[in-house]
């Protein structure tokens, strides 16, 4: 009896199984626009059995992008061009998933694929960052404080964006406030040191968050909503898993469907320890004591550890990133592994063995 495959139903919705592709950023879009890059890559992973397929952070606003190569959803000619992606995912058995995402101080940032770091000058396309405070993250441009209608906008952005992903055919949204991005430098005492209602104490702190994910669930009534968390900054002063458990708890109540616990990335003297299924622990932890779903993450790359997290009760789910890279089969590998009974591509039914 294997429980990684078995369907796991969330506002109405059933996903096929319970391995899920992690979103991954691929740095190869122009203007925002996916292309065939991505299709193919999206599209692989559920011919590959995945039950869930989350694209990459995809920006909210143009000054939301981590680099000027990220895909977004800020306009129709985005939503044309995801809604290929989102079929081909679907027709595949998967569902698709789309990120939210906003980079704040980590955004304008370099293409790794550019072999350079740091922030895009503004002749190269980068622009002004913004950000609770005016904090830099190490070896980027400092950012611009987010005004009072500068919060309001960043809602407004999300809510729209989310409407965009819904029209494009995504089954699911996630809200990124997770590895040091905009709404976990928010979240984070290391990165907002405000004192109005959006800084200070944990509540204050966490504001901005419920108001996205508020202003998602009411712009996207049916379709399944994840916020994505980091559990930790791995930074002392820094956000800790007790108030990840609070985040969560506080996003539930605001209508998300799922929790999906990752860590850090919010100061570069992080001190991760890294190891199979890392993260799993917070993400327990998120489950036990603030009841909402969750998914794990972090080097869960084979089958038996992925099904011991979901089949103890654990997770709900796991999201794997490098191992979908690796093979973009994983999971029908891993269903091989754990005997378990799972539907093939009939395109591909000649190498199934017996
Ligand atoms: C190439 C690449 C791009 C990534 N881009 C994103 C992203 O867009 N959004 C996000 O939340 N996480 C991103 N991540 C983090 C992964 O989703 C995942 O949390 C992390 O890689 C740990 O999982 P893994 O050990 O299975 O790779 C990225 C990771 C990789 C390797």
């Amino acid at each position: 009896m294997t429980r990684l495959f078995d369907p796991l139903t969330l506002r109405g919705t059933t996903v096929r199984n319970r391995l899920w592709v992690s979103p991954m950023c691929q740095y190869s879009a122009r203007d925002g626009l996916p292309n065939e890059w991505h299709h193919v890559h999206l599209a692989q992973f559920a011919s590959g059995g995945a039950g869930l397929v989350m694209t990459e952070a995809t920006a909210v606003s143009p000054e939301g992008r981590i680099s000027p190569a990220d895909t977004g959803i800020w306009n129709d000619d985005q939503v044309a061009a995801w809604r290929p992606i989102a079929e081909a995912i679907r027709s595949r058995g998967a569902l698709p998933g789309l990120q939210l995402a906003h980079a704040g101080r980590k955004g304008s940032s370099e293409s790794p694929l550019s072999g350079e770091r740091g922030t895009v000058p503004a002749e190269r396309g980068g622009w002004t960052t913004v950000a609770p405070s005016a904090i830099a993250f190490d070896g980027f441009a400092e950012p611009r404080a987010l005004d009072a209608a500068g919060v309001e906008a960043v809602v407004a952005d999300f809510a729209a964006g989310a409407r965009r992903a819904v029209a494009a055919g995504f089954a699911a949204v996630e809200v990124h406030a997770a590895h040091g991005y905009l709404l976990h430098q928010f979240l984070s005492p290391l990165s907002n040191t405000r004192d109005d209602e959006y800084g200070g104490s944990r509540d204050n702190r966490i504001r901005l968050l419920r108001r996205v994910v508020r202003a998602v669930r009411e712009a996207a009534p049916e379709t399944l909503l994840f916020v994505r968390l980091s559990a930790t900054d791995w930074a002392e002063g820094g956000w800790q898993p007790d108030d990840a458990v609070a985040a969560a708890a506080a996003v539930k109540d605001d209508g998300a469907d799922l929790v999906d616990v990752s860590s850090g990335g919010l100061v570069a003297h992080q001190r991760i320890t890294t190891g199979p299924g890392y993260q799993a622990g917070f993400a327990a932890t998120v489950r036990a004591e603030a009841s909402v779903p969750v998914s794990a993450v972090g080097m869960i790359d084979d089958a038996v550890l992925a099904e011991g997290l979901v089949s103890r009760g654990e997770v709900d789910a796991v999201m794997a990133a490098r191992e979908w890279l690796r093979d973009p089969h994983y999971a029908l590998r891993a269903a091989a592994e754990l005997g378990a009974d799972v539907a093939w591509p009939p395109q591909y039914l000649r190498a199934r063995q017996a």
